[in-house]
């Protein structure tokens, strides 16, 4: 059976894409930093599914321990390797990191370095085997800077950039890369920020990842409509965004 890697797989989306992949009989390897909350949704997925679902340590947060972590994620997969995705991700608290400089530096590097580190040690991996894909979650705050989130959505544009250039460079390796943008996905994440008819629950974004994953897809909005929203938020000019509340 082909066997894919999801660090971030405890909760939110990427608990909802591990149930996904099981749902279409891929093995899994379930990484994050709880290892207790790992435990359970392998063993229930396993059950469910009747897939092998193995729950490995990992924290992107920890850099000095990331290299061994993901090398025996990747290892644990064996040959039957097909992919790896990247959900973990923190949103952070805007109006903590303006009084402390440690909740900005935490913003930019789970959702920056320690993703992009993560991300750098898988590619190596499949470029050598020269088949493959590399998935990770972005967002739409990375599309344009705005004054309530603006540390997470420049960490979070600058993960896209990077994974367009990985893109580019794993292309001849024949190594597929995705990013996905998600808008509003109903997880703990936005918890208090409202349900709105924008948000989508956590099952209707794997839905989408695994579809777009499945497809081939280079940049894909989750749900789709955040494509159009985007190109709207984006074509407003800078002289009129300054201005807004947003
Ligand atoms: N929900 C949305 O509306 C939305 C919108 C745009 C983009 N996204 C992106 O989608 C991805 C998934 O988010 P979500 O909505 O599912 O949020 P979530 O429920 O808060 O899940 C975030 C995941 O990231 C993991 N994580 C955080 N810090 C980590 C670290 N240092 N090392 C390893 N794992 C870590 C969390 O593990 P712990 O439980 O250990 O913290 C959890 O598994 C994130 O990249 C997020 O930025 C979400």
């Amino acid at each position: 059976m082909p066997t894919v890697i999801i660090l971030g797989a405890n909760a939110g989306i990427g608990r909802a894409l591990a149930a996904e992949f099981a749902s279409h009989h891929y093995d899994l390897i379930l990484s994050g930093r709880d290892r207790e909350e790992l435990v359970m949704v392998a063993a229930d997925l396993s059950l469910r599914h009747k897939v092998s679902a193995r729950p490995l340590t990992a924290d992107i947060g920890k850099t000095e321990v990331l290299q061994s972590a993901m090398e025996e994620c990747l290892n644990a997969a064996g040959e039957a390797l097909e992919g790896f995705v990247l959900c973990a991700g923190y949103l952070g608290n805007p109006e903590t990191a303006k009084k402390d400089l440690s909740e900005v530096r935490r913003i930019l590097e789970i959702n920056f370095t320690g993703s992009v580190l993560a991300l750098e040690i898988a590619a190596k991996h499949f470029e050598q085997k020269r088949r493959g894909f590399i998935c990770a979650l972005s967002s739409v705050a990375g599309d344009r800077g705005r004054q309530s989130n603006y540390l997470y959505g420049s960490a979070k544009g600058g993960l896209t950039t990077y994974l367009q250039g990985l893109r580019n460079r794993l292309y001849r390796s024949g190594v597929h890369v995705i990013t996905i943008k998600p808008g509003f996905v109903d997880t703990r994440m936005v918890f208090g920020k409202g349900k709105g008819p924008l948000t989508a629950s956590p099952e209707r974004a794997a839905t989408d990842i695994f579809r777009a994953i499945k497809k081939h897809k280079d940049v894909v909005y989750v749900p789709w409509f955040w494509r159009i929203i985007m190109l709207v938020v984006r074509k407003i000019p800078e002289s009129v965004f300054k201005r807004l509340r947003m």
